[in-house]
């Protein structure tokens, strides 16, 4: 165990992620809250004091700082634009000039939000137009982190799934749960990404700042669908009726922040640079099926 890495968000789904026994490093986990979480060391922490961030990361000395916290709820972010500034960026200042003046390297993820949806799927070179303020800070802090001088990596993913137990629902739990109770879901159909398993993305971050990578690079799991297939997929995988999910406009789901419509990360770059690709969704679906405790708290569909 020769590196370092100090994981924020430590609560969430990538942050639970990362912190699982999975990895060959140190692992020391932050978050809001005073439960400690992951196997190793766990410091409650509210990052929006910039005092309490440079004396955290002067005490941990970590070779890195995977910066996983964020608001991630996009409406909530268009509508409380005050609180999305102060914690979708200007924690990440906070974080970049700790790292700065102790010389710690900084990954912060980013979104495929950073992009308007014209002629998805994106990659690295594409010019960004983000269309949400979510998106508008997101593209903000890859600056930050992207700054000179600083040891930056950007990271940017969409539409995660996976199961850690606490941690809020995602697009898979969510629907899940809705159709083993034999709920009608109406699903966005025209809506285009590609779901990403949480596994993969905390694999290759550990991997990137084991190589000490830096710049700008794009994951994306290898399956491209629309949400409403997505939904549907999820149903057959599980032997649950897929005619429960219909399928909608976003214009009808009038959702408060605007959404990319034909999106999606291309992930070619990393995947020649790491020689792994991350897995189509009918993997990760059977990988969820095989763990432990999904397959305990979702015991009704097995
Ligand atoms: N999920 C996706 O599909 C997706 C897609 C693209 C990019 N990303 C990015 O990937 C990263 C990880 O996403 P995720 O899905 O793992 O997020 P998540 O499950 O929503 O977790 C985010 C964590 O950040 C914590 N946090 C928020 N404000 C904080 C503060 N002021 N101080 C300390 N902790 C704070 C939250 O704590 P509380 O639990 O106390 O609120 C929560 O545990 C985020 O940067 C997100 O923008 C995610």
């Amino acid at each position: 165990m020769d590196m370092k890495l100090l994981v924020t968000g430590a609560h969430g789904l990538l942050g639970r992620s990362l912190l699982e026994p999975d990895f060959d490093a140190e692992m020391i986990g932050c978050g809001r809250g005073e439960t400690p979480v992951g196997r190793g060391t766990y410091h409650p922490i509210e990052l929006t004091d910039p005092q309490v961030v440079f004396a955290l990361l002067d005490r941990v000395r970590p070779d890195w700082v995977i910066h996983t916290a964020a608001l991630t709820d996009v409406d909530r972010c268009e509508i409380d634009r005050p609180l999305a500034l102060q914690i979708n960026l200007e924690i990440v200042r906070h974080l970049a000039s700790a790292c700065l003046q102790l010389g710690l390297g900084l990954v912060q993820l980013s979104t495929d939000y950073v992009f308007d949806g014209r002629n998805g799927p994106y990659g690295e070179q594409d010019p960004t137009n983000p269309l949400s303020y979510y998106g508008a800070l997101k593209l903000q802090s890859e600056g930050v982190v992207l700054q000179e001088g600083l040891k930056g990596l950007v990271l940017r993913t969409l539409w995660l799934y996976g199961y850690l137990p606490g941690t809020r629902r995602n697009l898979v739990t969510w629907p899940l749960e809705a159709l083993a109770r034999g709920e009608q879901l109406r699903v966005v159909d025209d809506q285009w990404g590609n779901p990403t398993h949480v596994h993969d993305v905390a694999q290759a971050l550990v991997e990137l700042c084991r190589r000490q990578v830096q710049g700008l690079f794009h994951l994306g799991g290898a399956t491209y669908l629309t949400r409403y297939q997505l939904t549907q997929e999820l149903a057959r995988f599980f032997g649950l009726d897929p005619g429960l999910v219909q399928p909608i406009s976003t214009v009808a789901a009038g959702q408060q922040a605007p959404r990319p419509l034909r999106s999606g990360l291309r992930t070619q770059a990393l995947e020649s640079l790491l020689h792994s690709a991350p897995l189509r969704l009918s993997q990760g679906l059977e990988q969820l099926a095989g763990q432990e405790s999904f397959r305990r708290d979702f015991s009704t569909l097995f």
